[in-house]
């Protein structure tokens, strides 16, 4: 007998908004505004076109009707309820003063360098990577040490991180004393593996780096049965005086897509090193919005069931982003996490020049690989209603089709041009 049938309904998954596609240009969202009056679908800042959480709408509406929006503290709890999450979602004992508001992330990557770096000292990053990891340590009047990731697949499509190249950059460049891991990984969609970041931890160690991870992707993996360790929490496994070195950069801005609140955090275990960044704030960082702090509280509060749907949702998008790539002949990541499939067009790229223009031309907007260190590569953004993100796969399809040369992937001419 069904369970219908003796009185019980089985319970229903609540149902959230993911296939409307709803006129972003009449808040000027940014990824819209890149094309506006043109006809360009826009898949490229890591941005999702999907409303938020209803029960994070319903949290700011009930904020908004209050009225009053003068400087807010952080709400009593949600040190507490942040605490409680780190724990039950990676296992990893967060201390309530470790915390820092920040009203975005990208400052947090600028105040690490800031801190952990005096002038003429150097930071490490890996590209291809988010853009800032390669810009910060510049802004910052300080020194990058590029180390590439290795490629490696013929096709150009997965990497890891080169130790080798690592351990010859830090010889020869005795003043780097930060490392910018971006983990997990943004374009590539990856999470490093568990040798990859005993590799780094060792290397830490080795070298006496302080680390900044930036981990604002871990709530958004998609493949069932991958988890996140926090790199910090690896480090505390292997002793306090390497956690006392890490700062972790985290927020909801992109699991709950409400990067336009500015609210984030900084975890800084060591009180010294914490104090130093709070001073490299000074007086010039503002609290984070009013709004973000509510919104943050109603995401730990309520926000499972939608990530979950999101998550689904994000999968069947990758799913179909690949298939598509795959018939066009591009070869491209199958994204372990986030939003976000790295596509290798240097093939193209010697055809046509920047493919990225070129898409544009075609009518969709796509992120230009050279921003992250590697011309000749694309980033798609596919978190977007399932109609639109077709129209766009389409576009891209038929501008591959209709070209009078045909296309035909030649890795070695690619490779060759971008040497
Ligand atoms: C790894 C990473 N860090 C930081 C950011 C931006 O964060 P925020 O908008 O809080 O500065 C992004 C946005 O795409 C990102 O991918």
């Amino acid at each position: 007998m069904s369970d219908s049938a003796i009185g019980h309904s089985a319970p229903t998954a609540p149902s959230f908004e993911f296939d409307a596609v709803a006129d972003r240009l009449q808040w000027s969202s940014t990824k819209w505004e890149k094309y506006r009056g043109q006809d360009v679908i826009p898949l490229w800042i890591a941005d999702m076109d999907f409303p938020a959480a209803p029960a994070i709408q319903d949290a700011i509406a009930a904020h908004v009707r209050h009225g009053n929006y003068g400087y807010m503290a952080p709400p009593r709890e949600l040190a507490r309820l942040l605490v409680d999450d780190h724990a039950s979602r990676y296992g990893w004992e967060v201390q309530p003063e470790w915390i820092v508001w920040l009203p975005g992330l990208v400052l947090g990557i600028n105040l690490a360098v800031r801190t952990c770096c005096a002038p003429g000292e150097r930071a490490v990053s890996f590209s291809p990577v988010y853009p800032p990891f390669l810009s910060a340590p510049g802004i910052q009047e300080r020194g990058l040490v590029d180390v590439p990731l290795r490629p490696t697949n013929a096709a150009g499509t997965e990497f890891t991180i080169d130790f080798a190249a690592l351990e010859a950059a830090l010889q020869a460049s005795p003043a780097a004393r930060l490392l910018l891991l971006c983990h997990p990984h943004n374009p590539l969609g990856r999470l490093f593996t568990r040798e990859e970041l005993d590799g780094l931890a060792a290397l830490c160690e080795r070298h006496d780096l302080h680390v900044c991870s930036d981990e604002v992707h871990c709530d958004l993996i998609l493949d069932e049965g991958a988890t996140h360790v926090p790199f910090a929490k690896l480090l505390a496994e292997r002793s306090p005086r390497l956690l006392a070195r890490t700062i972790t950069l985290h927020g909801p801005g992109k699991t709950y897509n409400i990067a336009g609140l500015g609210i984030a955090w900084a975890i800084i275990p060591d009180a010294g090193l914490r104090q130093r960044f709070k001073a490299a704030m000074g007086r010039l960082v503002p609290d984070p919005c009013c709004f973000g702090f509510t919104a943050l509280k109603a995401a730990f509060l309520h926000g499972e069931p939608w990530r979950q749907a999101l998550l689904a949702t994000l999968r069947r998008n990758r799913d179909r982003v690949s298939a598509a790539l795959a018939r066009m002949g591009l070869p491209h990541t199958h994204p372990e996490v986030s939003y976000l499939t790295w596509i290798d067009a240097r093939a193209l790229a010697a055809q046509v020049g920047s493919p990225a223009a070129w898409f544009e031309r075609h009518g969709v907007g796509l992120s230009d690989g050279a921003d992250f260190g590697r011309p000749g590569y694309l980033r798609l953004n596919f978190a977007a209603p399932p109609s639109l993100l077709e129209e766009a796969l389409q576009r891209m399809e038929r501008a591959l089709a209709r070209r009078t040369e045909p296309f035909a992937p030649d890795a070695s001419a690619a490779a060759a041009l971008f040497a």
